[in-house]
C-alpha cells in the first residue's frame, strides 16, 4: 500500500489497495494509520456497490442511517445516504442544493457525532463539486494563547437546522428556518483519541453558543474564531474523480461541500456516517 500526501496541509492518497475485496489485518491497520496521520484519506479507481462501501466503512466503526432526509436513503441499502446535484431544498423553493455547502462537521448536532465520513463518487461533474476541508488540530494551534484560555472547559451548544447554517459568517447568513432537532452540548476543543493531538471542535453549520456566555459574547467569539481558522493556510480543497473514495476525520476537521456543478451535469455520491462515543473535556 502507497500513501502519498495530497498537499501541505492534510490529506493522503492512498495506493495498491481494493476496497472491494477482502482487506487482509496489515492492510486494515496501515489504513488506520494513514487515516489517523493524514485526517482524509482518497482511494480512487474503486468498483463498489452500496453493500461493499458499507462493508468497508464498517472496519472503522458503526454506520447508522443519517437522522434526515430519508428520501435520500439509498433504496437497498438504507445506512448509505445518496446525496445528489439534482437534490432539491427541503424549504419548498424548489431549488437545487449542494447539501452541506457551509462550514460544518457531519452530526455534531448527535450525542455521539460521526467520527468519520465516508463518500464514493458515483457521478462526477467534469468541472465544480470540490469538498473543502479545514484543519482543526491546526485551528486550534493557531490561536493566541489568550482566545484558547477563554475556551478551556468550555462546551458550545449544537443543533441541526437541514440544509442551512446556524451561524451567519462573511458569506453564508445565518438560518432563522427551526431546528430539526433538539439541543446537545459538546467541549469546545477535544483530544483525538488515536492522535492524542487537541482539535477545536466548533463549526458554523450546527455551533449555536458557547454554554455559560451571554449571547453577544459568545456571537463575537465564535465570529472571531471561526475568522482566524477558515483561511486558506488550513484549507485542503478536493477535487473528485469517478469511483473514488474519500473518508475524512470530522474529530479533527470541518468540511463544506461546494454548490458549483452546472446545470447540465450530475455530481451523485454514496455517502456513510461513522459514529463515535461520547467525548469527555
Ligand atoms: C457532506 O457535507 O457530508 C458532503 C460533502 C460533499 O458532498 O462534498
Amino acid at each position: 500500500m502507497q500513501v502519498t500526501p495530497l498537499g501541505p496541509v492534510l490529506g493522503a492518497a492512498i495506493g495498491g489497495v481494493d476496497l472491494a475485496g477482502p482487506i487482509d489485518a496489515a492492510t486494515r491497520a496501515a489504513l488506520r494509520r494513514a487515516f489517523a496521520d493524514h485526517q482524509v484519506i482518497s482511494v480512487r479507481d474503486q468498483h463498489l456497490d452500496a453493500p461493499r462501501l458499507l462493508a468497508f466503512c464498517q472496519m472503522f466503526g458503526t454506520v447508522r442511517p443519517n437522522r434526515v432526509r430519508p428520501q435520500n436513503y439509498h433504496p437497498d441499502q438504507p445506512e448509505i445516504y445518496v446525496l445528489s446535484s439534482d437534490d432539491i431544498d427541503v424549504f419548498g423553493r424548489n431549488q437545487r442544493i449542494a447539501q452541506g455547502d457551509y462550514w460544518h462537521t457531519d452530526q455534531s448536532y448527535n450525542e455521539r457525532p460521526a467520527i468519520a465520513t465516508c463518500l464514493y463518487s458515483v457521478e462526477t461533474p467534469r468541472e465544480g463539486g470540490d469538498t473543502r476541508f479545514i484543519d482543526m488540530y491546526g485551528a486550534y494551534d493557531i490561536l493566541p494563547a489568550a482566545l484558547r484560555a477563554r475556551l478551556e472547559g468550555r462546551v458550545a451548544e449544537h443543533v441541526l437546522i437541514v440544509n442551512e447554517p446556524v451561524f451567519g459568517i462573511a458569506g453564508a447568513p445565518a438560518s432563522t428556518s427551526p431546528p430539526a432537532t433538539a439541543p446537545v452540548h459538546h467541549p469546545v476543543t477535544r483530544v483525538h483519541g488515536e492522535t492524542g493531538r487537541r482539535a477545536l471542535y466548533v463549526n458554523p453549520g450546527t455551533t449555536v453558543r458557547i454554554v455559560g456566555m451571554e449571547k453577544a459574547e459568545s456571537d463575537d467569539l465564535l465570529a472571531e474564531i471561526f475568522a482566524r481558522v477558515i483561511v486558506p493556510e488550513l484549507e485542503y480543497r478536493h477535487r473528485w474523480t469517478r469511483n473514488e473514495v474519500v473518508m475524512w476525520d470530522n474529530r479533527c476537521l470541518i468540511h463544506a461541500a461546494t454548490n458549483e456543478v452546472p446545470a447540465d451535469q450530475r455530481r451523485v455520491m454514496y455517502r456513510a456516517l461513522i459514529e463515535d462515543v461520547a467525548q469527555a473535556a
